[in-house]
């Protein structure tokens, strides 16, 4: 029988490994901390399937670039294993980061690696301006949710 997956909100030493794994592949895991991993008001949420860590993501609060909004937050550290991609578990993992934003004010924002961007704008995100290289991450698309019902 299949085991049954669970998804929870974790410390972010929990989330580091995957993330890491799977955002930072040939770098030092600790590139792969976030500023505002530790603080409270930030997010992380781990699914699990047994005792093994399938998929990650976190929402820590952070201001838009070019725009002054101190309440808004931001995704960030999406990463599923390979072979759990496609079932839905990235999606359960963003409506929980979505439903901790929306405690106080939901403006959400991310910036999505391009083989990604299906999984934002079908959760309401919608593209700000064009793609562009971020680092050696490959191409992103700004992407950003308005206030509003999850
Ligand atoms: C992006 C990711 C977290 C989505 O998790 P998931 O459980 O596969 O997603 P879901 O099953 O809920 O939704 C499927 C959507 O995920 C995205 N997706 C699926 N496989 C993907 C992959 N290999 N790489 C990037 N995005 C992928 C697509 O948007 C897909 O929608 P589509 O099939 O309509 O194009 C996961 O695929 C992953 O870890 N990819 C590699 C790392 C990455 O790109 N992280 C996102 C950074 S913004």
């Amino acid at each position: 029988m299949p085991q049954p997956v669970t998804l929870t909100r974790v410390d972010a030493a929990r989330v580091l490994p995957l993330r890491a794994a799977t955002l930072r592949a040939d770098h030092p895991v600790e590139e792969a901390r976030f500023e505002g991993d530790e603080a409270p008001h930030n997010a992380h949420f781990a699914v699990t399937r047994g005792e093994e860590i399938i998929g990650v993501g976190s929402v820590l609060r952070l201001p838009p670039p070019g725009r002054a909004d101190p309440r808004a937050w931001r995704v960030r550290g999406m990463a599923v294993a390979e072979g759990a991609r496609g079932q839905g578990i990235g999606q359960r993992i963003l409506m929980a980061a979505l439903t901790h934003a929306a405690a106080d004010h939901n403006t959400v924002w991310c910036y999505a690696r391009v083989p990604a961007i299906n999984l934002y704008l079908r959760a309401g995100f919608a593209p700000i301006g064009e793609v562009f290289e971020l680092g050696d991450n490959g191409p992103h698309l700004l992407m950003m949710r308005a206030p509003g019902p999850i």
